[in-house]
């Protein structure tokens, strides 16, 4: 396309207005794009402010309808769901995690008692539930097991669904799983759950806040480079995007999310499906620090963030910014 020079073209008239800067904008941010993390932990009236993450507490089954309701009111339209589990209730084959009445089971059943209309997003792994804090189950050198991991997770799948969750994430990087969880879905009964795939989601120093809500610091063992993605790669996430949509998956993800748009437009532009992204626990607590080292202001600091991932191909955003930007755009 040719333009004609300067001065018959002027880009800055269009910019002069607020009329017209909305006539022409090209990407839009609603309510309707967010999807809010809630970390979720036993007992009645409890709410405990998580000191990794300024703003943003684990609420016991009861808040957490509160929040569902909350999030109706503001216009998002989905809760993505992460219990705390004490050491206790962890083991080195994270079995809590298909026990029909554990935490996240109750909360999603609540949720969809009192606030059917929103949408309950549950993650498919086992670092709430294990002792050593990995995804899987590990073997005796702490390598995690593909496919006895995979058959566990197809199990945690069904669990969640049969309690109601609407969207299944698994977020573990297990090669398979999604084939897997897809044709459990199938023959369980529960055709119409969804599955969003965490497809890219690499070994990021992102998470560590994230390990402090769901009580996951400290214990585990080594690192999560042995499954998750290694920076260095973007053709690698395409791969993993083709593999979990063959598979089955309704739509991916990528994680974390800021520093990963590049893949999120390589995504989009590829697949032209649904992709989403998780601005993860650590790039929220960076934002409110710089807030707090007084670097800019909250407000703008969030629209334009949350704008930057629409711009670069996002349907939607897993922020826990998402209460703050649906009062803001509402
Ligand atoms: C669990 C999981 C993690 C996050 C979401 N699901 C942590 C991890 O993989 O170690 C991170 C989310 C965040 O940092 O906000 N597999």
């Amino acid at each position: 396309m040719t333009h004609a020079p300067f001065p018959a073209l002027r880009l800055r008239r269009s910019r002069a207005h607020a009329w017209s800067r909305a006539l022409v904008a090209e990407t839009m941010l609603t309510p309707a794009d967010l999807i809010w993390p809630l970390f979720i932990i036993e007992g009645e009236g409890v709410e405990e402010p998580i000191a990794a993450l300024p703003g943003v507490s684990r609420w016991s089954v009861e808040g957490i309808v509160r929040q569902a309701r909350e999030a109706a009111a503001l216009g998002i339209p989905c809760l993505a769901l992460f219990p705390y589990t004490p050491a206790g209730l962890r083991s080195d084959d994270g079995r809590e995690a298909l026990n029909p009445d554990n935490l996240i089971c109750r909360a999603i059943r609540a949720i969809k008692d009192a606030v059917p209309e929103v949408g309950v997003l549950t993650d498919v792994a086992l670092d709430p539930y294990t002792s050593h804090g990995h995804d899987g189950i590990v073997d005796a050198g702490g390598r995690v097991l593909n496919d006895p991991t995979s058959a566990v997770l197809v199990e945690q799948a069904l669990v969640q669904a049969a309690a109601g969750a609407d969207i299944i994430a698994p977020s573990d990087m297990m090669d398979g799983r999604v084939g897997a969880i897809r044709g459990a879905l199938e023959r369980g009964g529960f055709p119409d759950v969804q599955i969003m795939a965490y497809a890219a989601k690499y070994a990021s120093a992102f998470y560590g806040p994230f390990r402090d809500a769901v009580g996951s610091r400290g214990l585990l063992k080594g690192d999560k480079r042995g499954y998750q993605m290694d920076p260095a790669n973007a053709e690698e996430a395409l791969r993993e995007v083709a593999l979990d949509l063959a598979e089955g998956a309704d739509s991916v993800m990528v994680k974390p999310g800021l520093p990963y748009l590049d893949i999120v437009q390589r995504v989009k532009d590829r697949f032209e499906v649904p992709v989403f992204a998780y601005q993860v626990s650590g790039e929220y607590a960076m934002l409110e620090a710089a807030i707090a080292a007084g670097a800019g202001e909250r407000d703008a600091l969030v629209l334009e963030t949350l704008m930057a991932f629409k711009r670069a191909g996002c349907s939607g955003v897993l922020t826990y910014h998402a209460p703050l930007a649906a009062q803001l755009l509402g």
